[in-house]
């Protein structure tokens, strides 16, 4: 299984992980029904000033792109 974190601190949540976290609920279920996924909230990690934060198996990317997000979950 693959745990995937979004922060919601508010440093990253403004920054785009609103839109980040749509994104991955959107994707995830048109593209990846086949593979077992855990999309989850967190709260700040202290990473704020390389934010907005993700974490896929608590390794951390910052400021992913949609482009980027696709790569990694077709990677899945
Ligand atoms: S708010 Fe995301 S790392 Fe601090």
């Amino acid at each position: 299984m693959t745990t995937i974190k979004v922060c919601l601190g508010s440093s990253c949540y403004v920054r785009g992980n609103d839109k980040t976290l749509a994104f991955l609920e959107d994707y995830i279920s048109k593209n990846k029904k086949d593979v077992t996924i855990e999309l989850l909230g967190c709260r700040c990690s202290n990473a704020c000033q390389d934010g907005p934060s993700i974490f896929i198996n608590d390794k951390r990317y910052a400021h992913p792109s949609h482009e980027e997000l696709t790569n990694l979950l077709e990677g899945l």
